[in-house]
């Protein structure tokens, strides 16, 4: 099966406007998705895979600053990340937008800080569950080593359509994950902002596999 592979663009320089739109391209030539801005998601949407970083539930209507589903869907958007460790927000909140998405057919990716978050998250059945430890977002030790036995865990207690985030980079780490069950990854700093070449840093994500 063909990994789930998601770079979140977040708010660095390298993954916006032009930059994002030039990023997207190289994600999508090695079949990753990419998570950006929701200004950006027009001008990436030609070229990849495009997710929402983050939704409203709100509908049409006087809703001023909202990030409308249906907004996002126009653009060129199929789906969302929803509770992403640096937007959060209460389980309901993540329960309606996930019920928001499906309602339009798109794609819902609720992430969780840890197992137990993870579980009760899993009531609102969304696609895809990612399981992102806060304290590992951005550093260069991933989830999968700092963890061991995580991933195994993880989709014992969630299911299949689990991804794992935080501190990934490796061919080794995808390739694990995949091994062990898992859809797939989510990353962004070694893909973004970390490097001045992500294209090596993709064909390393991707040798192992
Ligand atoms: O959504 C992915 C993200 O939070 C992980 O970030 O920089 O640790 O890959 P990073």
């Amino acid at each position: 099966m063909k990994p789930i592979v998601i770079v979140n663009f977040k708010a660095y320089e390298q993954g916006t406007g032009e930059k994002a739109q030039r990023l997207s391209q190289i994600c999508s030539e090695f079949g990753a998705w990419v998570a950006v801005q929701p200004t950006d998601i027009r001008l990436c949407a030609p070229h990849a895979t495009v997710l929402g970083q983050h939704v409203d539930a709100e509908g049409f209507g006087a809703h001023t600053g909202s990030v409308l589903c249906e907004a996002i869907k126009q653009a060129g958007a199929v789906g969302s990340l929803i509770n992403h460790a640096e937007k959060k927000m209460t389980d309901e909140e993540v329960g309606t937008r996930v019920l928001r998405l499906k309602e339009l057919g798109m794609t819902s990716i609720v992430c969780a800080e840890n197992l137990d978050r993870a579980q009760r998250l899993k009531q609102y059945n969304p696609d895809y569950l990612a399981l992102e430890l806060p304290e590992l977002i951005g550093g260069d030790i991933s989830i999968i080593t700092a963890q061991p036995g995580i991933v195994k865990q993880a989709v014992e207690l969630l299911g299949k359509n689990v991804l794992l985030g935080a501190g990934v980079s490796s061919g080794a780490d995808l390739k694990q994950a995949l091994d062990e069950g898992a859809a797939g990854v989510l990353l962004a700093s070694a893909i973004v902002s970390k490097t001045d070449d992500p294209q090596s840093a993709l064909r390393e994500l991707y040798s192992k596999i």
